[in-house]
């Protein structure tokens, strides 16, 4: 072996070296990309010492061939491990970052409920579709003809000044004061057929705003007309829907009352659900909640509804959901309901 020669195995020895070395120290996929521009490219060490074995003769390139060769392959080889084991920690230190540590506490989430009214509504569907009676929609904002007039309350008379409302820009149009209206679109659209429905919606009133009125409330409006129905009927159904609202067993009285679109009228009141019936600052210490007003439909009512009254009957009631819920509930106060304070929600 010449001296060329051994320079040149010299300097094979000393890249692998140098090579290997480094590669240890080529921790991340852009130090080895570096490591191999340096080592292993066209550009790299590796090939500038082969480009010096056109120097030797043909003899002499075989052995000096053989070993650059085992060079470039193990440290290819080297290259490969180095490659795969960052590969490897890269996904580790992935894996370790976005793990969960499931032996931690949980954090209970916030169940939302039902508003209260909305639970009180649905309450009384349930109650009323089980005795056969239809879910009737009807508008919010009215005709004067129909939230007055056609109820037998012409324009001037007194009893309006029960119902102050809202009145819109367009004349003769109103927020209602009432669901009773829903009466007569309900018969217009069924009659002659007999009917059974219920009216649910909102209701809006010029109120001196206190602890049992709102301005803007729920009404649920019950109607049923056929051949034959009376006031035990009437009674009959109310007494069945207080009984399944507020526990079987309660005691209900009808006392005598006015409105322009039943005749007879009655308001119907139950015992006091806080005190049972001995008095109590909610009761106002008489030991009865009013409930509702009703009645059997007045016969121009029905008339107006399309129906002949010489052949057909009916009753009618008009309930306040929101006061039932604050009775049911044992709430002191309808204000509540429309502040927006969840912790309403955790009284019932
Ligand atoms: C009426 O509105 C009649 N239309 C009811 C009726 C229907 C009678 C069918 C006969 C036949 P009244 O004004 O009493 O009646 O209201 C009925 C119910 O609505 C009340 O018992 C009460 O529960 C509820 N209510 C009335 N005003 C308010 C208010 N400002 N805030 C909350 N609830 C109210």
């Amino acid at each position: 072996m010449n001296i060329m020669q051994q320079d040149i195995l010299q300097q094979l020895e000393q890249l692998q070296q140098d090579a290997q070395t480094a590669l240890i120290l080529a921790t991340t996929t852009e130090s080895v990309r570096d490591w191999y521009s340096e080592y292993l490219s066209r550009k790299g060490r590796l090939t500038a010492i082969l480009r010096n074995l056109g120097n030797l003769s043909a003899e002499e390139r075989p052995l000096i061939g053989k070993v650059a060769n085992e060079v470039k392959s193990a440290l290819e080889q080297a290259l490969q491990e180095r490659q795969a084991a960052i590969a490897q920690a890269e996904l580790d230190a992935i894996r370790s970052a976005e793990s969960v540590d499931i032996t931690l506490p949980g954090r209970p989430q916030n169940l939302g409920k039902l508003h209260i009214t909305t639970r009180a509504l649905r309450d009384i569907y349930a109650i009323f579709t089980a005795m056969g009676f239809q879910i009737y929609d009807s508008p919010e904002v009215e005709t004067d003809e129909y939230n007055f007039q056609l109820l037998n309350m012409p324009e001037g008379h007194p009893a309006r000044d029960m119902w102050d409302t809202f009145y819109t820009t367009t004349p003769g149009l109103l927020l209602r004061t009432h669901t009773s209206p829903g009466q007569i679109h309900a018969m217009r659209e069924y009659a002659p057929e007999p009917i059974r429905v219920i009216l649910p919606g909102k209701c809006y009133r010029y109120e001196a705003v206190d602890a049992s009125h709102e301005s803007m409330f729920y009404q649920v409006e019950g109607l049923a007309v056929g051949k034959h129905i009376t006031f035990s009927d009437l009674k009959g159904v109310l007494i069945n829907f207080a009984n399944q609202m507020y526990g079987e067993g309660r005691k209900a009285r009808f006392r005598k009352s006015y409105f322009p679109f039943t005749e007879p009228s009655v308001e119907m009141d139950i015992d006091c659900v806080l005190c049972g019936g001995k008095g109590c600052p909610v009761c106002k210490y008489t030991g009865w909640l009013e409930m509702l007003g009703a009645g059997m439909v007045n016969p121009h009512v029905l008339q107006n509804g399309g129906y002949d009254p010489a052949e057909f009957s009916g009753f009618a009631f008009g309930l306040g959901p929101d006061r039932i819920a604050l009775q049911k509930y044992g709430i002191d106060d309808i204000r509540y309901f429309f502040t927006n304070d969840a912790r309403l929600l955790d009284r019932v």
